[in-house]
This record gives structure tokens, C-alpha cells and sequence, in this order.
């Protein structure tokens, strides 16, 4: 296997942490069940749908940026070696961009992708040792944080850790500060990290993007009902849900739900016990905080970086935010 796997015995196990999870989530109210457990082989794909989209516009707008800047980007690495540490790097299309600048720049690379899913990993370390022969590429199967620390201990070479597409935009804020403080925590000073923010909009351009016409972002959401089904030998009937996506104008975040659509009990086989919902109860699966301008800089002071330089794309939807460990 050309990638590395994290221990599946280690605390960091994620079938156990899924069941956990699953456990924890159904027993809370109101219910909820994590927005990382979307992305199992399934999901990997239906992402890449989702990103396809002509409504899902948070793609196209940072491949514009990474079009329009990804020289400027690259120019600070010039002549340089680095460790392109890419977390969650899905089909790896917007990295290629700047992976391409940064060879022309000079840049010593090595491309370090991380992802959750071995599936999403092979797809993606075939399509870029295709589109980019002759690149170094050392992938790591398993969770952002566990792989920074595995990566700690493996590299001593200076970094740009990617968090791109608005994954950020998947914590509350909170818990954005202390990912992006523990990834802080893993580098050292003069390193860098490139985060994708997505942006306050108009709020039917938002709801459009995760309410699209085929359907693609439903079956993204029920399929978390599916791996249950397939994982935890849950009895969930999809017949009976419906996904749910809104935007909270007070918060920021565009929150997806499934909400049952009767009264219903559903057994999971690998928690030996069953889980009642009332008709029209909602689980809470997901949310995607959208920020301003201000609110990306306080961040990065606040996580102990110090901002380099904002990317925006025409419209002004979305900001790649360049930040260096001060
Ligand atoms: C991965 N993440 C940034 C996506 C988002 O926009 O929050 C996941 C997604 N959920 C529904 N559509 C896309």
C-alpha cells in the first residue's frame, strides 16, 4: 500500500469512535450525528458529485482563485523544499493547480494528502501521480489531527498544511479555534497554512447550494443513515427521512438536518439497543459557518498565525487565506 495507514487499534480507531459517536449523538436532545462521518467511500463520491454542482459554487470559486493567485501563492515558496500537507484533500483538482505553480516556482515538493477514506486516497494518489509525474507523494489514511502529529514525527521539512474548500466552515467556531490552534501546535514558526473560507452571501444563493435541484446533497445526507445501516447494523428505513438544509442568519451557518417523517423506533444491532423518534423530529448532521473579513483575521490572531495575504475570487464568495506561524 503506497500510503500510510493510522492504526485502526489505536485510540484513534475509527469504526469504535463511529459507534461511539452514533451512540452519544442519538442519546443527546436534541439528536445529532457529526458532519465527519459523511465522508466513508459513499459519501467520498457523492462529495465529489456535490462539488460538480453548478450550485454548489464554493468549488468553482476557489479554483478561480488558485487560477488567478496560485503564481503569487507559489512566489513566497520560491527555490524552497515543502511539505505540501493537503487535509481532506478530496479529488485533489484545486490542489493540482497550485502544485503546478509551485513546480514552476522551483519548489522542492512533496505532495502529503490526508484523508479519512482509503478509497478517496488511492483515486486521489493515482490521478496525481498521473497529472504530476515524477512527484513525491506520501498520503496518510486517518483523521487531520492524528495524521499532523503522525507527520510531526516523520518530516522535519518546512510545510504549507491546505485546508481548503470551506472544511473549516464545518466546526463551530470554537472548535475552528482549537483545530486551527492544534494545527498551529504541529508546525513550526516560518511554516505556513492556506485555509478556504467561505463567505456571508445572499442567503438564496446559499440555500441553493445545499438544496440543489438533482437531489445529490439529500442522498449525501441520508447516506449517514446508510453507513449506520452498513457499518453498525442500523435498521434505519430511508423511506421515512428527509433531508433538511437552512440558513441560521443569526449564527452564520447553513445547518443540515434529517428530520423523521413519522414516529418511528430504529434498531442498531452493533449498539444492542434501539432509538425512538417522534414524526417530525430532527437529527442535527451538519453545519457550514460562512464568515466576513474580519472575522478570518481574528482568527488567525487568535490561533497564533499571522496573516500573509487574502485571495478572493470576482465575486467576492470565498477567501483562501494565507497565514505563517508566527
Ligand atoms: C466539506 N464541506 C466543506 C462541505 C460544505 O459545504 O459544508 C460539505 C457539504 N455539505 C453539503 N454540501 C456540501
Amino acid at each position: 500500500m503506497p500510503w500510510h495507514t493510522l492504526s485502526r487499534n489505536s485510540p484513534d480507531d475509527p469504526h469504535a469512535a463511529f459507534a461511539l459517536d452514533v451512540l452519544t449523538g442519538l442519546s443527546e436532545r436534541p439528536k445529532q450525528l457529526s458532519s465527519k462521518w459523511f465522508y466513508d467511500d459513499t459519501g467520498s463520491v457523492l462529495f465529489q458529485k456535490i462539488m460538480d454542482l453548478e450550485e454548489y459554487y464554493p468549488t468553482d470559486s476557489e479554483r478561480e482563485i488558485f487560477e488567478r493567485y496560485g503564481e503569487d501563492i507559489a512566489g513566497r515558496f520560491s527555490g524552497q523544499q515543502l511539505d505540501v500537507v493537503d487535509l481532506g484533500a478530496g479529488d485533489g483538482a484545486k490542489t493540482s493547480i497550485l502544485l503546478d505553480h509551485l513546480k514552476k516556482a522551483g519548489v522542492d515538493l512533496r505532495y502529503v494528502p490526508v484523508d479519512i477514506s482509503e478509497g478517496a486516497m488511492a483515486s486521489l494518489e493515482d490521478r496525481m501521480k498521473q497529472a504530476h509525474p515524477g512527484l513525491e507523494v506520501q498520503g496518510v489514511v486517518g483523521e487531520y489531527v492524528p495524521a499532523l502529529r503522525w507527520l510531526s514525527t516523520n518530516s522535519d521539512r518546512p510545510r504549507l498544511v491546505l485546508f481548503l474548500g470551506s472544511n473549516i466552515g464545518n466546526f463551530d467556531k470554537p472548535r475552528a479555534r482549537a483545530f486551527l490552534r492544534r494545527i498551529w501546535s504541529g508546525l513550526r514558526p516560518g511554516d505556513h497554512t492556506l485555509v478556504g473560507f467561505d463567505m456571508k452571501k445572499d442567503i438564496e444563493v446559499l440555500l441553493a447550494a445545499y438544496n440543489d435541484k438533482e437531489g445529490i446533497t439529500r442522498d449525501f445526507n441520508l447516506n449517514l443513515l446508510e453507513r449506520i445501516n452498513r457499518e453498525l447494523g442500523g435498521e434505519f428505513d430511508l423511506q421515512n427521512w428527509r433531508h433538511f438544509g437552512t440558513y441560521n442568519v443569526f449564527s452564520g451557518a447553513m445547518e443540515s438536518y434529517l428530520v423523521s417523517t413519522k414516529a418511528q423506533e430504529v434498531k442498531i444491532a452493533a449498539l444492542r439497543q434501539s432509538f425512538s423518534f417522534e414524526a417530525w423530529e430532527p437529527i442535527h448532521t451538519e453545519y457550514s459557518y460562512k464568515y466576513l473579513p474580519e472575522d478570518i483575521e481574528s482568527l488567525a490572531r487568535f490561533t497564533g498565525f499571522e496573516l500573509c495575504a487574502q485571495y478572493s475570487d470576482r465575486r467576492d464568495w470565498f477567501i483562501d487565506s494565507l497565514w505563517r506561524v508566527s
